[in-house]
Parts: structure tokens; C-alpha cells; sequence
């Protein structure tokens, strides 16, 4: 198949062109480098360095089976303070994108979408029949693409997959030993900081909130591989169907708590791990965890990797990337 994979430098987006290129497929990344890195480019794959606002210039290039649609901005706390950047960027994005795949006649599409989506759950797991209500603007930023996806699929016969994920670490390693991980200017979520802390480059790690109605006290999340995380998108793209539009929850499941990825970190990387227990941080729900029973039905999908092998993967990565 030949694909398009918008963000394509980025996190995800590096790792799944890169299992993309391994699958035997023909990959151009459209990236503008904001925040993605050149280097993040798997060798095989082709980089075109511009917005995704004018990706109708490259579906016009050539013929495209596929759009998986990575490029976004991700993250919480900034949409909060820059809500233009969230609407512009990412629901502006995903129009133009929309709009030149109906103009060039390109079937499918996958979208990178989000558990913040949902917003502080009623319950655990989580449904996609869950209702959306989502706390900031990131998530509501995509959560109005995947309305707009759904219209589109409806109306002009697109083939849609949005992927809701839930939370990524990990790392890929190639055979050619390249490594596909998180290097993130502006580093927010925990694993990675934590790391940072095993590392030395960071003096302890901030644990946000001690008092939430969870066994001991700190959040729980639902953690994934993001090889596991490439595989469902791999998978996805066999379902896509003519006319509909499809939204799928990413997660495994299982949650662990804070404290339990604290000590996991300490653990797998044996170094001690200081932590400080510091106020909640506005807007995190207490509890966060998917119902993978579509992913199962409707994939065949089912992670893998569990929290020590994400933690020794996106730490190999680490070490091998200080600094970055
Ligand atoms: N946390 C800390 N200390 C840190 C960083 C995080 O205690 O230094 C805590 C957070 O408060 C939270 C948990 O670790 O309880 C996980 O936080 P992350 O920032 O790693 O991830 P989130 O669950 O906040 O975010 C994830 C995705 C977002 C998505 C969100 C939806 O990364 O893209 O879920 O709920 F928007």
C-alpha cells in the first residue's frame, strides 16, 4: 500500500512508519519539524517538511491508499492556555486533510485520537459508547475531527478508523538497531520524566495528588506499548469499509497507579528513584482505563508488552538519546 502519514516524525507517528516500512509499504511523512525530528524518519520512507494545512499539494503528487493522520498538538495544559493553537491546528488541520483526500479520491484513513476525549469517566472501563466531555481543548479539539470524520465518511464514502489511545511509553528498536522513541522538548507525562530522575537529570519526581479515591492514593492510568500501539494501526487499516467511520479504544486494561509506575521505574532501572508528593494537578481524573473489547472484536487485537517491558524499552531509548 502506499501511505501518507501525516506527524510521521513525531513519537507515534516515527514508530508506526517505521512498522509501516517493515510491513512492505511505500511511506511518505508530511512533517512540519515543529516538534518531530528529521532523524525520526525511518530509512525507506520519504519526508515531505510542510504543514499538514497544505497536504492537498501532496495527495495531488501522486496516488494514495491511506492517511494516517499523526500530526497534532498534544498537549493538555498548553491547549488550556492556547486554545487558537489546539482549533486552528488541529481541527483546521484534519479540514484541509479531509478535504484534499476527498479531492484526490484517497479511501482510507486512520486518526491518531484520544482517551481525553472522554473527559473525567463516570465509570471504568471506559466504552466507546461512553459519552465525549472532554476537560480542555486538546480533547475537544479531537474529539470535533472525529465529528467531522464521521460526517465526511458519511457523505462522501470515506473509510475511517479513529484509534483512541489511552497512555503510550516504550520504544522501538529496528533491526538495523535504530531506535524510535519519545524525545520530547516540553516533556509532561510520567514516564519519560520519571526516567529522567532514574537518569540524574532530574533531582526527584513531582507526584501530582496523594488523596485521590485509588488504593494508594495517586492516579491510575492504562498503560500501552507503543509497539502494541503500531500493530492496532496495522490492523485498522484491514478494516476500513467504504462509508463508515469506526472509533476504537487503545489501552490494556490493566491500570497501575503513580507509585506503582514509580516503582516500576526504580525497579527496572535500578537506580533509586526520590519523589516528592506534591498538590493534584488540575484536570487529571482520578482513574483512567480502557475497555478493549472492540479492540479484540474488531482488530483482533491485544497488547502484549506489560509496564517493566515499556519502562526498559523507552529507558534503553533514553540512554541512548540523553539530553533529547
Ligand atoms: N504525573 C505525575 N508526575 C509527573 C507527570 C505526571 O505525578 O511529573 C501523573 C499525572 O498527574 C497523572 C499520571 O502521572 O496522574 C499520568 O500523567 P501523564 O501526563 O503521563 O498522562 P495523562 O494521563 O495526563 O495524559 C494522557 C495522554 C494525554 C491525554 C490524556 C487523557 O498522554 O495525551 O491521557 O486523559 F490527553
Amino acid at each position: 500500500m502506499r501511505l501518507l502519514v501525516t506527524g510521521g516524525a513525531g513519537y507515534i507517528g516515527s514508530v508506526v512508519a517505521a512498522m509501516l516500512v517493515n510491513g512492505g509499504h511505500e511511506v511518505t511523512v508530511l512533517d512540519d519539524l515543529s516538534t518531530g525530528h528529521d532523524d525520526a524518519i525511518p530509512p525507506g520512507a520519504r519526508l515531505v517538511k510542510g504543514s499538514v494545512d497544505d497536504v492537498g499539494a501532496v495527495l495531488g503528487e501522486q496516488a494514495y491508499d491511506t492517511v494516517m493522520h499523526f500530526a497534532a498538538k498534544s498537549l493538555v495544559a498548553d491547549s488550556v492556555e492556547h486554545p487558537d493553537r489546539y482549533w486552528h491546528g488541529n481541527v483546521g488541520g484534519a479540514l484541509a486533510l479531509l478535504d484534499a483526500m476527498c479531492a484526490h479520491d484517497v479511501p482510507w484513513l486512520i486518526f491518531s485520537a484520544t482517551a481525553a476525549t472522554y473527559g473525567e469517566p463516570a465509570s471504568v472501563p471506559i466504552e466507546e459508547s461512553a459519552p465525549a466531555a472532554p476537560t480542555n481543548p486538546y480533547g475537544a479539539s479531537k474529539l470535533a475531527v472525529d465529528m467531522a470524520i464521521t460526517g465526511y465518511a458519511r457523505a462522501y464514502g470515506l473509510g475511517a478508523v479513529s484509534l483512541r489511545y489511552f497512555n503510550v511509553a516504550g520504544a522501538l528498536f529496528g533491526s538495523d538497531g535504530r531506535g524510535y522513541g519519545e524525545r520530547h522538548a516540553v516533556e509532561t507525562h510520567l514516564i519519560p520524566i520519571a526516567l529522567q530522575v532514574a537518569a540524574g537529570a532530574k533531582a526527584a519526581l513531582d507526584i501530582f495528588g496523594t488523596d485521590y479515591p485509588t488504593p494508594d492514593g495517586t492516579c491510575i492510568r492504562d498503560y500501552l506499548h507503543v509497539t502494541d500501539l503500531g500493530d492496532a494501526h496495522l490492523r485498522a487499516m484491514q478494516i476500513a469499509t467504504p462509508g463508515e467511520h469506526r472509533i476504537i479504544n487503545l489501552g490494556s486494561g490493566a491500570g497501575h497507579s503513580v507509585r506503582e509506575v514509580a516503582d516500576a521505574v526504580s525497579r527496572v532501572t535500578g537506580r533509586e528513584l526520590p519523589v516528592h508528593e506534591m498538590g493534584r494537578r488540575p484536570g487529571d481524573p482520578s482513574v483512567m482505563g480502557a475497555s478493549s473489547v472492540l479492540a479484540a472484536t474488531e482488530l483482533g487485537w491485544r497488547p502484549t508488552s506489560d509496564l517493566d517491558t515499556m519502562i526498559a524499552d523507552a529507558w534503553t531509548f533514553a540512554q541512548r538519546n540523553p539530553g533529547s
